[in-house]
């Protein structure tokens, strides 16, 4: 797939195919994610790949930080009902990954770290979808990174720093209109 083509045709996806992925497919674009740019040269992203019954746990612990953020079920708009079931279902999505990193104390270490995950994130979002799957890029589940972390097993001097939900898509989401469109707020050119 070309790179301007996958870049912007890319859209968070919140509701999935139940079909499985093959495992050599995630491999491939875990390669790619392993493949991003990083301070130091590092690498220091990990990744844990969850299907079957974490999966299960992981998904109610999202229902959990979605029900703090909302007010009771009952009171609910129709837009908040749908959100809240994103969140409790991952859009039934079959696999989610979950990138975590050298948890990190000094606050340049942390910053160099924490970009360089990201690089190799957006790099996991583009291979995922050249190979026709869905990801939406979350944070918001982190706000019980500590549940998640037990239930993964994860040890505390690892930092959890992102989660996607992985499987084919079963939307075609419009894309959000571009802030700044011609980059003449964004972008100042000097010397040109
Ligand atoms: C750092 C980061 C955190 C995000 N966290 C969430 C999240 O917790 N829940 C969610 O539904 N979407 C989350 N998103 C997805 C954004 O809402 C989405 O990327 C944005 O609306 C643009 O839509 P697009 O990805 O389809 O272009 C996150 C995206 C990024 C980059």
């Amino acid at each position: 797939m070309e790179i301007y083509s996958a870049i912007k045709n890319r859209r968070s996806i919140r509701k999935y195919k139940n079909d499985l992925v093959a495992k050599d497919t995630i491999r491939k674009i875990l390669d790619a994610a392993n493949w991003a740019p990083s301070g130091m040269n590092e690498q220091s992203w990990e990744y844990i790949v969850i299907t079957g019954s974490k999966l299960a746990e992981i998904k109610s612990v999202c229902k959990e930080v979605i029900d703090l953020r909302m007010p009771p079920e009952t009171e609910r708009s129709e837009q908040q009902k749908a959100f809240a079931h994103w969140y409790s279902t991952l859009g039934n999505a079959p696999i989610c990954i979950v990138q975590m990193t050298k948890a990190e104390s000094e606050a340049a270490r942390r910053k160099m770290v924490l970009e360089s995950v990201s690089a190799s994130f957006q790099n996991l979002l583009l291979a995922a979808h050249a190979e026709g799957l869905g990801t939406c890029w979350m944070t918001g589940p982190l706000a019980k990174a500590d549940k998640l972390q037990a239930i993964l097993d994860v040890p505390q001097d690892r930092e959890l720093t992102a989660i996607t939900p992985l499987g084919f898509p079963d939307e075609v989401p419009a894309p959000g209109k571009r802030l700044d469109e011609t980059l003449q707020n964004k972008v100042t050119w000097i010397g040109f």
